[in-house]
């Protein structure tokens, strides 16, 4: 949802023009919007120079020429469009009347509509149709009025409702950028002589592993060697008590040789796999007790993250014997009525700052209900604004497909309830035993799936490419991996994909079933392996073109299908973090079939920050 860069410098640190560096810096925010983008740079005479144009990173910097351009401090932006098609005009940094000030936001304010008005009747004339822009106006009116700038800003910040990161720059104040936060990410990057402002840290990542995550309400501004902030009562905040080191590398947010992020970061799950579980520790243990003694425990999540719950759930109930209830985050009603304070919500999240989770956190904290957080950024918002917080150990995920994160939710979340039920003695000690052993041989499993299935992935990539629809059924802890492939395929190949329970096939979605038609079973050593087999001669019946992603060694199954996705056989507890590495090949092979960029897809962002 948009990605913000500020940087600022103490004399000329900066070994290549600032236009440059700010061009690479948004290359690594890419994911989060990449519609529109532009810079506004203070340059070292003091000028404002503002470039902007609708398109991508790479086209638009060529276009405009951002290598050209130096400065000691300049922001960037790479926008997803919210309010206002994306356009040369709505692209980001918005300027005031008097071509002083330069904005640049990641959020929508929704009062823009009323104080657009207000500036008007003022005077102020506005050329755009983004929300964004009366920030400038704001800032430049309270300006007029004979504050200073940060009083300015103080005062505008007052005024908006809504969600927002935004940075901005006066040319009357040639040393520093400003900025705020509330509900969308911000983080500050600390360097010697050299300060960066971004929504996420692998931005910077090349020049300062040292971060300050920004808390909502927070106002301040950087130079080259200060950092200012003050929280939302005016009480100046004691950085030194904020300061994180972050143990990612710069290496980790580059491609390392892969043509995507989303291939790169697939190939990383064994890794990300052990990271996780070298990770495991007292938080892990605290929250399984916690659970163990819950009354009822819900879970919530968006998208991909919202499957790993599904996964959780039934887990939860069905080898802990915790009541669970999984619902979509921005789905809050379906439970929210009968939550109460002897209930646990575990709110999942790989970004930590998706506002629908965040919002349902926030909503169920009102009720007393203990919050605990699984993610994969520290100190993002949902964590902080938890009771308890897990993290997993994926390294930053730069593709817009979930990949890696949702195999170590699921491996984390897995290992918590295992431990739960343990403690509650729903499993023997025995049976713990060997689900530990399980979960641990799966990052070299995970690695046998990817060498196994990727030749094959690729060459059912080239039918599946001229495919309009394809079914993902399996049945029991099956469906929500069968999900996570379809959302997969949907989300980076363009085609429309559903997952149903195999049982569910007959009652109506077995009527678009024609010759040709793909259709994927995820089988699992489970009680329903066999049950399973009729409703694949259900489809075969109608000519389905039958794609079994199964165990090694389940040849009724095999001799039913047309393709066989094989992994290894494992506990099916376990199995669903292995059976999705299959489909995230598939996706990714087909999309790239397709001709489509699999890291960038079509109107999705990273993060989403808007409700
Ligand atoms: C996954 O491939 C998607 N891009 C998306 O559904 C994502 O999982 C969702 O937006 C939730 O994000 P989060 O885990 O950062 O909260």
């Amino acid at each position: 949802m948009c990605g913000i860069i500020g940087i600022v410098q103490k004399g000329k640190i900066l070994k290549k023009k600032l236009g440059t560096v700010l061009r690479g810096c948004l290359k690594n925010l890419e994911y989060r919007g990449y519609d529109s983008v532009g810079f506004a740079i203070i340059t070292w005479n003091g000028e404002l120079v503002v470039r902007k144009s609708k398109g991508k990173i790479d086209d638009v910097s060529r276009k405009l020429g951002f290598d050209d351009y130096d400065g000691v401090l300049g922001i960037a932006h790479t926008r997803w469009a919210t309010h206002g098609k994306p356009s040369d005009i709505n692209a980001h940094p918005h300027v005031d009347c008097k071509n002083t000030i330069a904005v640049v936001h990641n959020g929508i304010i929704e009062n823009y509509q009323e104080l657009k008005e207000k500036l008007k009747e003022r005077g102020h004339f506005f050329i755009s149709e983004t929300d964004t822009e009366i920030i400038a106006h704001l800032i430049e009116d309270y300006k007029s009025r004979g504050y200073d700038t940060f009083t300015a800003f103080k005062k505008a910040i007052k005024e908006l409702k809504g969600a927002y990161a935004l940075a901005f720059i006066d040319k009357e104040v040639p040393d520093r950028i400003y900025f705020a936060r509330n509900t969308s990410p911000l983080v500050i990057g600390l360097g010697k002589n050299i300060m960066f402002v971004s929504s996420d840290i692998p931005a910077f990542l090349e020049y300062t592993n040292r971060v300050i995550v920004l808390q909502d309400g927070e106002i301040g501004y950087i130079t080259g060697d200060e950092v200012h902030i003050e929280g939302i009562d005016g009480t100046i905040v004691d950085k030194s008590k904020r300061i994180r080191i972050v143990d990612w590398t710069p290496e980790m947010a580059k491609k390392a040789g892969y043509p995507h992020f989303m291939l790169k970061e697939i190939h990383e799950q064994p890794l990300a796999l052990s990271s996780t579980l070298a990770g495991i520790g007292v938080e892990v243990e605290k929250l399984a007790e916690v659970l163990a003694s819950a009354q009822r425990v819900f879970l919530t999540g968006a998208g991909t993250s919202y499957h790993a719950t599904l996964i959780a759930e039934y887990l939860l109930n069905n080898l802990a014997e915790i009541p669970a209830f999984s619902f979509i985050s921005s789905e809050y009603n379906r439970y929210g009525k009968i939550l109460t304070k002897n209930d646990v919500l575990i709110a999942v999240s790989q970004s930590g700052e998706t506002i629908d989770t965040l919002m349902a956190v926030r909503r169920a904290k009102k009720k007393n209900v203990f919050i605990a957080a699984i993610s994969n950024v520290i100190d993002s918002a949902i964590p902080r604004e938890s009771n308890i917080a897990v993290y997993t150990r994926a390294g930053p995920e730069i593709g817009v497909a979930a990949t890696k994160t949702f195999t170590t939710q699921v491996f984390l979340l897995s290992w918590i309830i295992i431990k739960s039920a343990q403690i509650k003695g729903s499993i023997t000690e025995e049976e713990a035993k060997t689900l530990y052993s399980s979960l641990r041989r799966l990052p070299e499993y995970a690695r046998n799936v990817i060498s196994i299935n990727e030749f094959l992935a690729k060459k059912i990539a080239q039918d599946m490419a001229g495919k309009q629809s394809a079914y993902y059924l399996g049945r029991g802890l099956a469906v929500p991996v069968s999900m996570e492939g379809a959302l997969k395929l949907k989300e980076i190949a363009y085609i429309h994909a559903e997952a149903y329970p195999a049982g569910e096939s007959k009652h109506g979605p077995i009527a678009l079933v024609e010759p040709g038609f793909p259709v994927l079973f995820t089988i699992f050593d489970d009680e329903y392996r066999d049950l399973i087999l009729a409703n694949i001669e259900e489809m075969k019946a109608r000519g389905a073109w039958i794609i079994v992603n199964t165990f090694e060694g389940n040849e009724k199954a095999v001799k039913l299908s047309n393709n066989v996705f094989k992994t290894p056989r494992v506990q099916h507890w376990v199995a669903p973090i292995l059976h999705i590495i299959p489909y995230q090949l598939l996706a990714y092979y087909t999309s790239i079939v397709k001709g489509y960029d699999p890291d960038k897809p079509r109107n999705l962002a990273k993060t989403v920050t808007v409700e």
